[in-house]
């Protein structure tokens, strides 16, 4: 919107604000601090202090500014800052987004609690996705560790890092189930499984959250984006979604749900319009189905500027009618649209928006705010010396190098080249990856500090000085950066020479490529999967020469590596891990640590077989068929590379005696005893599917309904037991009614979903 536009409506506010006296604000004090705040008292509290709001400031609670000065700075003395800073003391904001460190945090805090007529604090958002200074793997490499204890305790020192920066509300977790790999948020979620999507959504939850969200050391959580984002046609980001009541109600919705039954308290929509309707004016998704049928209690935030881009899918004609829509539809909180500071009021004055709408908003904002324990001490994530402390620790840092051995998976390992002996010479290390401290730390990771994870080199040089390094060719040109488009480096081949070199004296060549971090993330989709850049012209002139290659791929999507997979022996799927990167690699390498992800989204063999996913239809025409009518690709296998759920080990695992007892229809247990057949001790992800054969709405040819990682040493056995209820074998109808119907099912259990034992069982 224009700024003129803005200031008027701004000018009419200070005139309504500067007529109301300040005795309210210690009836406001009197009522709330000291008390304590068990959930019924929350509520009480919430409405005693509704009871005292104007509508200006009821408004003033639904709108969240972005962080706009340097705030231990000079005071703003024009444009935009200022007025969002005459905001603050206005009561017009409740809530900014990326401001942190304790200093800053409790400045804009004191601005409010202190200038504002009510003094309502803050709440401070920001995007904390795989860890706030210390990183994490990307989240979609943590899912493939499937190791839930694991992930939560990720999101628990994410939150401990986040809280000690005066953050106290995460966007995140994004449990957007993603079956697109041109999407450049694959990287943001947990795949492409609606059961592992859902279990890591809720761990997530659990971590940022911790069991006490009044803890100093635990965050709001939010789950994103609600809805269906990740079925942008085309894999571009932002673009349309179009999708069915069945995808909707047994894909897209499910792991928002299991982040409600964890207590999620917030919750993100999102760019897209869904089936015609943009989400942040939805009224279906966040009044019918969030709030009424899942009777979510926590409030929803608009993601930024969606209200406004709401004129640009031709949904409303300005930023009124967007206020208007939105508000209604039951988006709570709108993100940098502008459109309910400037129009609220006047909306409900018209009559077009009730004050009921309002004070369900504004007592859901206050609601979370209280959990948090803000009204009791409004500084309460502002202590220097936690700052001093948590960031960056050593225990943050063997945790997350922890989380990152796990998300690693082997995807090949002919001859057992891998691991590497400690005592291995002539070890030749190339690609400009291994030797980037800034790449690996993915994208999103916009509170942490550029080029802090230990590179693969230097991973290395703990183990060995046995090698050398050639980079072969950059994979960029120019800088990387959150906001700018990357150059990727297509052309500039002067490396190659010194690199082949090096590898034609090499005993073995560890080659680490794929894609920059600034390659995947929002607004990075892409139309090709392979290694971008010179990378494969790189890879086939070292093959020339040397054909023993350790493959260490570096990226934040599924990639079609085909060709690789087809010549090179070794594989290890090292995806964007985080701070500790190069220890993590140089772990598995050198067998320190035995592989155990496995991959939570299938890898496809060329890009236009994408969407790919496992759980799909049957078609009418499956295959193969000895005619061409049947549903297949004319140039190129309908399979995938690598599929969901698969992952090598050092050790190998066998599966037998898979027995089924259907007595108890309610409780069907299916087992099946994994053995280690090999020397050395090892991790195995035991994975359950079903198929529910004939169903009234047509079920996916395989679902994930369970999945157990285990340890066993070498050549033990152990006999493990899934159960399945009315849960994991209902479905829900195209009415979006749950219903579970008799009949035939197969159930699997195996080492990925395309290897294992099966039987029957009836309903
Ligand atoms: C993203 C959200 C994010 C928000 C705030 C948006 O562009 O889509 O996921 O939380 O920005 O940074």
């Amino acid at each position: 919107m224009s700024n003129n536009r803005f200031l008027i409506a701004y000018t009419l506010i200070v005139f309504t604000i500067a007529f109301i006296g300040c005795k309210q604000k210690a009836e406001l004090e009197a009522t709330n601090k000291y008390s304590n705040t068990s959930v019924k008292n929350i509520d009480e509290r919430v409405d005693s202090v509704l009871k005292l709001m104007t509508l200006t400031e009821k408004v003033g609670q639904m709108n969240q500014y972005n962080g706009f000065w340097e705030i231990t700075g000079p005071i703003p003395k024009e444009g935009n800052a200022k007025m969002k800073y005459e905001h603050l003391k206005m009561g017009l904001v409740g809530s900014v987004l990326n401001v942190q460190g304790s200093v800053n945090v409790r400045k804009l805090q004191e601005i409010v609690v202190k200038e504002s007529r009510l003094g309502i604090p803050l709440i401070f958002g920001f995007d904390v996705i795989h860890g706030h200074k210390t990183l994490s793997p990307i989240p979609l490499a943590e899912a493939a560790s499937w190791d839930l204890k694991a992930i939560e305790k990720s999101a628990r020192v994410a939150a401990i890092e986040a809280s000690a920066v005066g953050i106290n509300w995460t966007f995140a977790p994004m449990v957007d189930i993603s079956r697109d790999a041109r999407w450049g948020r694959v990287m943001e979620g947990a795949g492409e499984d609606v059961y592992l999507g859902s279990k890591i959504g809720a761990a997530r939850v659990k971590g940022f959250q911790g069991d006490d969200l009044a803890a100093n050391n635990t965050i709001a959580a939010c789950a994103k984006h609600f809805a269906g984002y990740a079925f942008a046609e085309g894999g571009r980001d932002y673009n349309t979604v179009d999708v069915g009541t069945s995808t909707l109600y047994n894909v897209i919705f499910p792991p928002f749900q299991a982040t409600i039954d964890a207590g999620v308290r917030t919750f993100m929509n999102s760019f897209n319009v869904v089936n015609g309707i943009p989400a942040t004016a939805n009224k279906f998704l966040q009044r019918d189905i969030l709030k009424d049928k899942w009777q979510f209690n926590g409030f929803v935030v608009s993601d930024w500027g969606s209200g406004g881009e709401m004129i640009d899918h031709g949904f409303a004609k300005d930023l009124k009618q967007v206020a208007e829509l939105a508000a209604n539809a039951g988006s709570d909180m709108d993100m940098e649209s502008y459109a309910y500071v400037a129009h609220l009021q006047k909306l409900v004055e018209e009559g077009k928006v009730t004050m009921a709408v309002i004070d369900d908003a504004v007592k859901r904002i206050l609601r979370v705010k209280f959990e948090l324990g803000l009204f009791d001490d409004p500084y309460k994530y502002c202590s220097a010396e936690r700052e001093k402390t948590l960031i960056y620790n050593a225990k943050h840092q063997a945790a997350v190098l922890d989380m990152a051995k796990k998300s690693i998976v082997l995807l090949k390992n002919n001859k057992s080249i891998l691991p590497l002996s400690k005592t291995q010479k002539n070890i030749a290390v190339i690609g400009a990856l291994a030797n980037d401290k800034n790449s690996p730390l993915g994208s999103w990771r916009i509170g942490s500090d550029d080029s802090t994870a230990v590179s693969v080199i230097e991973g290395l040089k703990q183990y060995t000085t046995n090698f050398k390094y050639a980079k072969g060719a950059n994979l960029i040109t120019g800088k990387a950066s959150f906001i700018e488009e990357l150059k990727i480096n297509e052309t500039d081949k002067t490396g190659f020479a010194e690199a082949v070199e090096l590898a034609k004296k090499s005993s073995v060549v560890v080659m680490v490529l794929g894609e920059h971090g600034f390659q995947s993330g929002e607004g990075r989709s892409r139309s090709k999967l392979d290694l971008p850049g010179v990378q494969q012209q790189l890879l086939e002139a070292v093959y020339k020469v040397n054909k023993n290659i350790v493959l260490v791929l570096m990226n934040g999507r599924p990639l079609a590596i085909t060709w690789a997979n087809e010549h090179i022996p070794a594989i290890v799927e090292a995806w964007q891990l985080g701070s500790q990167t190069g220890n993590a690699v140089a772990q598995v390498l050198f067998g320190d640590y035995n592989p155990s992800g496995k991959l939570p989204i299938t890898f496809p063999r060329s890009v236009g077989q994408v969407p790919l996913y496992y759980s799909h239809y049957s078609t009418g025409r499956p295959g193969p068929k000895d005619l061409v009518f049947w549903s297949h690709y004319m140039d190129e296998s309908y399979k995938p590379l690598y599929p969901f759920g698969y992952g090598l080990s050092y050790a190998k695992f066998a599966y037998s005696n898979l027995t089924v007892n259907d007595a108890d229809k309610a409780n069907i247990k299916v087992s099946v005893t994994i053995t280690n057949t090999s020397k050395i001790a090892g991790e195995e992800v035991a994975q359950l599917y079903i198929h529910d054969k004939i169903a009234s709405v047509v079920r996916p040819v395989k679902e994930l309904k369970g999945f157990e990682k285990i340890m066993l040493k070498a050549g033990e056995s152990r006999t493990i037991t899934f159960t399945l209820t009315n849960k994991e074998l209902g479905f829900y109808n195209n009415d979006g009614v749950f219903i579970v119907e008799p009949g035939e099912f197969e159930v699997m259990i195996g080492t990925s979903c395309n290897e294992g034992l099966s039987a029957i069982f009836k309903l």
